[in-house]
């Protein structure tokens, strides 16, 4: 049955979609909006301000530090790197904060072996009100992007009516398409219009983007995680069959390494963003970013689970009276992640269960790895019982693989 179910989801998932033959695994990388927002003070703040200094030094830090090799390829800039727009109508970064332009940063990053993203918004202005890509603009702006080889463009919907959005958003997809260059596209358009049904068309969004903001900015606290989760899981059976290889839902930015998550939170993040098939973009100083928050984002295990090829979104599939829920994503090769979160403030919580309880019906045997601490949990059964023990807004992660089918002739 969960077979099944798994190949009934691959199948609606292939219906109709952007052929630009990109992020077939959710997207990997570094977007600075959530850290770095719409700092411009370079003389007071010369580190931390939006600049060609910052993008170049996290560049260095993602090629060193073993986040580019572990898949985190994507550098992209949010908001608040126009300076304006030519004689020509063409746009031109900040002269002072990039003084060598984006050709040039798109270079450096592909010398390191990443991909650069940028920003611009569907609209009179940008969010933070600096110029933004009115219908008259897309293909000027689309053609500018491409012959600075960006990789990956960001299209917010501040300052514009339901109907550009829906004039623009198609407009620049046929617009990035025409340059020849593959630009991965990264649409906003959801947000703006309550991210549900009828006012967003997801079988068309698949069509246009490779990805897609549905729902509210991440800010930096655990309440803001809590209600993106809400949103998401309470619109599960709409969201969840858009998702695939080359169209993903995006929950926004990981905060893990910055201020407002507890440990325990940072790696729930982690974890239900894995089982989500969610982009992983960090949004932190990689500069200052400590060994603990590292080794939750550099989890091989976790980031296997989260690029798995069949691209399947995860579901919430339990929701228990003990404030306990259970998330599962069905995963290739007959694997499956299982996120057993606690939303309990009171302390370490023994969740008992069995796969059967957790609607593995099948005559295999399991075997699962914790994905946080490696422990091998060997010989389940869909009638075993276990317990697994979660901590306050913790998770513990299984990655669940069978190891043998009981009464099949072996050959
Ligand atoms: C965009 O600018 C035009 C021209 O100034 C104006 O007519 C229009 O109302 C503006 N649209 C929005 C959504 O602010
Ligand atoms: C443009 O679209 C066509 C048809 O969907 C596709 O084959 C091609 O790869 C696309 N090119 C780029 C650069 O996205
Ligand atoms: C949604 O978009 C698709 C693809 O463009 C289209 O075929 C379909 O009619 C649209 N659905 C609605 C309800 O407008
Ligand atoms: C598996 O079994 C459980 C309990 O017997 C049942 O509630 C559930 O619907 C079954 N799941 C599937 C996918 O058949
Ligand atoms: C597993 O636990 C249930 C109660 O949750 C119990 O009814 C059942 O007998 C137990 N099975 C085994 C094999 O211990």
């Amino acid at each position: 049955m969960l077979l099944k179910t798994v190949v009934l989801l691959a199948l609606v998932a292939h219906v109709l979609v952007l052929e630009n033959g990109l992020l077939r695994k959710p997207p990997m990388g570094w977007l600075a909006w959530e850290r770095f927002r719409c700092n411009t003070n370079c003389e007071e703040d010369p580190k931390n301000c939006i600049s060609e200094r910052l993008f170049m030094e996290m560049a260095d830090h993602l090629a060193q530090d073993g986040w580019r090799d572990l898949g985190y390829i994507y550098l992209n800039i949010d908001d608040c790197w126009i300076g304006g727009r030519d004689a020509k109508g063409n746009l031109v970064p900040d002269p002072k904060r990039f003084p060598n332009g984006i050709a040039f940063l798109a270079d450096y990053a592909h010398s390191l072996g990443l991909k650069l993203g940028i920003y611009e918004d569907m609209g009179n202005f940008t969010c933070m009100g600096y110029p933004g890509t009115t219908l008259d603009k897309v293909v000027q702006d689309a053609q500018t992007f491409a012959a600075w080889k960006v990789d990956m463009l960001k299209l917010d919907g501040c300052f514009s009516t339901p109907k550009e959005r829906a004039q623009g958003y198609p407009k620049m997809a046929a617009a990035l398409n025409a340059t020849g260059r593959p630009i991965a596209f990264s649409c906003s358009w959801p947000a703006y219009e309550g991210g549900l049904p009828p006012k967003v068309n997801y079988t068309l969004l698949a069509e246009i983007c490779n990805l897609w903001r549905n729902y509210d900015d991440i800010q930096d606290s655990w309440s803001s995680v809590l209600s993106i989760l809400d949103w998401f899981v309470d619109n599960q059976d709409i969201l969840q069959p858009v998702a695939g290889p080359g169209h993903w839902n995006d929950p926004d930015m990981l905060l893990i390494g910055n201020f407002g998550l507890s440990f325990e939170q940072a790696r729930a993040q982690m974890a239900l963003w894995t089982v989500l098939a969610a982009p992983l973009f960090m949004s932190t100083d990689l500069r200052t970013i400590s060994a603990q928050n590292m080794d939750i984002l550099q989890n091989p295990l976790m980031i296997k689970i989260n690029q798995d090829p069949l691209g399947i979104q995860g579901r919430r599939i339990r929701k228990e009276k003990s404030r306990i829920e259970v998330f599962m994503r069905p995963l290739a090769n007959g694997a499956s992640a299982l996120v057993f979160f606690s939303r309990r403030t009171d302390m370490p919580y023994h969740y008992h269960s069995s796969l059967a309880q957790l609607n593995f019906n099948s005559s295999h045997t399991y075997e699962a790895q914790n994905v946080y601490t490696g422990d091998v949990i060997s010989g389940l059964h869909s009638k075993t019982n276990f317990t697994v023990i979660i901590n306050p807004s913790g998770v513990v992660m299984w990655y669940l693989y069978p190891v043998r089918k009981l009464g099949t002739p072996q050959h």
